[in-house]
């Protein structure tokens, strides 16, 4: 596997131009690393989907506010190689700082005004950060197929708008969030938890199951939706509910009220609106979110 870890971005660039021209759809996936099986639900996936397959791992410091977890977020590498290895993935690109942002690096992705909502109140450069590695990874691999996981629903609003507003040849497939047996949806700061506040972590998934069926119940009043939502949440004494909103799927615009039209022009299954939230157990901070149907 060694062979086909890669660090420098010009090796990725020359290799994938050789694959490209064998008519070969490459796909990309990719994460900061610390694999869990959420990760590995979108190596499958691109596994099915592409010929070729590349996992990129960075931990990307331009995505991280000065307070938060950079230093800490868990490193695996070793581990992380193997576990592709298993899933026989064509290729693991590994870059360092340096080779991201080399000295006088100077050109920023700016996001829009939905990136600035929800997740972007608390993190205001979160998207910024983002959207500029995800351009550079998607540029340096060529990537065909790009595979992003429904846990982070915004940031695949945020790229799907990018990659549309910057004609990327790429199509971005979202893929659905995986969860522990009893809900809590896999992230790797679930790991920051204590005993306790893993136990009431599944609040989360609660709420948002509340949501549809409060829906199913008739229920279309956004305002009344997250006010039983709080309540849920805050049944568990160590949550802090940082947001809890229902938004449009697509545009992420915060709703009033659940249409009762299906608002996508599209077939029967899409989705009326999205619930999304953010709660803090100690320093820990959850994000989950569920299409409301
Ligand atoms: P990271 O948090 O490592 O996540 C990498 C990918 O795995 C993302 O698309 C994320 O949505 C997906 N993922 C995480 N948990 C999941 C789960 N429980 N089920 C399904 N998919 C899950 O998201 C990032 O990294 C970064 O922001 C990145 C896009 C790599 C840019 O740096």
């Amino acid at each position: 596997m060694e062979h086909r870890v890669v660090n420098d971005p010009h090796v990725v660039q020359k290799k994938i131009a050789g694959v490209k021209k064998l008519g070969k759809l490459i796909g990309v996936v990719p994460t900061m690393g610390a694999l869990h099986e959420g990760h590995l639900s979108l190596v499958r996936q691109a596994k099915h989907d592409a010929d070729f397959v590349v996992v990129t791992i960075f931990v990307n410091p331009a995505q991280f506010a000065a307070h938060e977890d950079f230093d800490t977020y868990p490193r695996t590498l070793e581990r992380d190689v193997e576990l592709l290895h298993e899933l026989e993935v064509d290729m693991v690109f590994a870059p360092t700082c340096e080779m991201m942002y080399p000295a006088g690096f100077d050109t920023h992705v700016e996001v829009g005004e939905p990136a600035r909502r929800f997740e972007g109140v608390t993190r205001p450069t979160h998207y910024r950060g983002v959207a500029t590695v995800v351009l550079k990874l998607l540029h340096i691999s060529m990537a065909d197929i790009a595979f992003f996981g429904q846990k982070d629903y915004q940031q695949c609003c945020v790229i799907k708008r990018m990659t549309a507003d910057f004609n990327m040849p790429v199509k971005i497939t979202v893929c659905p969030t995986v969860r522990e047996p009893d809900g809590l949806a896999l992230s790797s700061r679930n790991r920051y938890l204590s005993q306790e506040e893993r136990s009431q972590a599944l609040v989360l998934s609660r709420s948002l199951k509340l949501a549809q069926v409060l829906v199913d119940d008739g229920l279309t009043d956004v305002n009344e939706m997250c006010s039983m939502m709080r309540e849920e949440i805050e049944t568990s004494p160590l949550a802090h509910i940082d947001y809890i909103a229902i938004a449009d799927p697509a545009t992420l615009d915060e709703l009033v009220s659940i249409p009762t039209v299906r608002v996508s022009h599209a077939s029967a299954n899409s989705p009326r609106a999205v619930a999304l939230l953010a709660v803090r157990f100690g320093t820990t901070r959850l994000i989950d979110n569920a299409l409301i149907m």
